[in-house]
């Protein structure tokens, strides 16, 4: 196994150093043997983790396979991803998580853990095997019917009973069925001025109040998926100060663009939750700085042209994002090294209680790392992006940072800014 020195890189900011890879974990004492890595200027974090991945296979590999989607994490500095359970068969049984696992680790370019769904088939009628799920080789933690909101609060609680066993999470894409049926998009002055049916603010928030009294009530875990509005926020916080046991995510998209985009009619903005307003977008990087959301999660949603390039109306939601997601933060955040580092790597991997991830890139910590050129800006040309679908909402968009390499296990998956297989 090759030996690398990463010399002159700034750890998460810090005066530059030499870092040592060998035998797949960081080290420490003579180099001689190693490949040594001109890392001046560069920056190492811990690689990457991503909470809410759509990889599509099973089912529709025309859009996306695990691994193409393992390829564009890696580029994007990712080391471990959880893929949502909404392909096709659905990832319900034990049979479907291992396929998944097993596809990930086939690839080798980034840790692939599936994501369990809580209903069979995502009808919201029966739970799953969430018990076989956890104990098959997958060894699932993270259960969700993401796409779909677990309307039915009963099977909501029940979930949330049956996970806390073996302190599983129940991961909710909170959507009031009743109250968005028909919407196109965020509803508000943009969709009247438009002539398009709204989405509530409040038909995530009413789910999130909910969920939050079951998880209290029930004393489990529970995640939100893409939190999208500042009301969503101020139902976050009052649960935190109360001690139930959420976390939540937001994407990068919702961190950077609002719902004025729609007026273009072009479906690459359709995305669900939708884009919200100016005023959502701030209150959630807030939050995020603050802690009341605890991670980046991309929901990269990769889709086929013919799903995409069509009239608004028939689009699908979804936005493909890991290649994007940390030079969108990056351009959010500026440089706040350690903050990025918490809120992308170890809180995601602490949250899922992944080993091995989101670390101190210590000595003797597993050589999971991405190294980044803050200097660099780049132009997001879809044709470039490594994943199969192309429905980046970026094109053209200059945004900073460049991933020069990511190591998974001392390993690299991505050198000079381009994938190694
Ligand atoms: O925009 C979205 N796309 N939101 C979801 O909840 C599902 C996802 C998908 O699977 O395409
Ligand atoms: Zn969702």
């Amino acid at each position: 196994m090759t030996s690398y020195l990463l010399r002159g890189v700034s750890v998460l900011g810090a005066e530059p150093t030499d870092l040592l890879i060998r035998d797949g974990v960081i080290a420490a004492g003579p180099a001689t043997d190693a490949d040594v890595i001109d890392a001046a200027g560069l920056v190492a974090l811990p690689g990457l983790v991503d909470l809410h991945t759509h990889l599509r296979e099973p089912g529709r590999e025309d859009a996306e396979t695990v691994e193409t989607g393992s390829r564009a994490a890696a580029l994007g500095g990712y080391t471990a991803v959880f893929a949502m359970a909404n392909t096709s068969p659905v990832a319900d049984t034990a049979g479907v998580v291992e396929q998944v696992w097993r596809l990930g680790r086939e690839a080798g370019l980034v840790d692939v853990q599936p994501i369990g769904a809580v209903t069979v088939g995502l009808a919201g009628k029966q739970l799953a095997e969430l018990g076989a799920m956890a104990t098959s080789a997958a060894g699932v933690r993270i259960f969700s019917d993401d796409g779909h909101c677990v309307a039915d609060p009963r099977l909501m609680r029940r979930a949330l009973e049956y996970v806390k066993a073996f302190d599983g999470i129940i991961a909710q894409h909170a959507e009031e069925p009743r109250l968005t049926e028909g919407a196109q998009m965020h509803e508000g002055e943009v969709s009247t001025r438009l002539g398009l049916t709204g989405w509530p603010a409040v038909a995530e928030e009413a789910i999130i109040a909910r969920d939050v009294l079951l998880a209290e009530h029930v004393g489990s875990r529970l995640h939100i998926c893409h939190v999208s509005t500042a009301g969503s926020v101020e139902v976050l916080r009052q649960a935190k100060a109360r001690g139930v046991r959420v976390t939540a995510e937001v994407t990068p998209h919702h961190l950077l663009l609002t719902d004025e985009l729609a007026a273009s009619y072009d479906p690459v903005y359709k995305v669900n939750p939708p884009l919200r307003t100016a005023k959502d977008v701030q209150a959630l990087r807030d939050a995020l700085v603050e802690g009341v959301i605890d991670i980046v999660a991309t929901d990269h949603a990769p889709h086929a042209v013919e799903d995409k390039e069509c009239e608004w109306a028939y689009a699908r939601p979804g936005m493909v994002g890991l290649e994007t997601a940390l030079p969108v933060v990056l351009s959010v955040l500026g440089q706040r090294w350690d903050l990025i580092a918490e809120r992308m790597s170890r809180t995601p991997a602490r949250i899922a209680g992944l080993t091995g991830h989101g670390t101190d890139l210590a000595v003797g910590d597993p050589a999971n790392l991405t190294l980044v050129d803050p200097s660099a800006r780049r132009v997001v040309d879809p044709s470039e992006l490594a994943s199969r679908s192309r429905n980046t909402p970026y094109a053209g968009t200059t945004l900073p940072g460049r991933i020069v390499a990511t190591f998974l296990r001392g390993e690299p998956t991505v050198l000079d800014g381009k994938a190694v297989k």
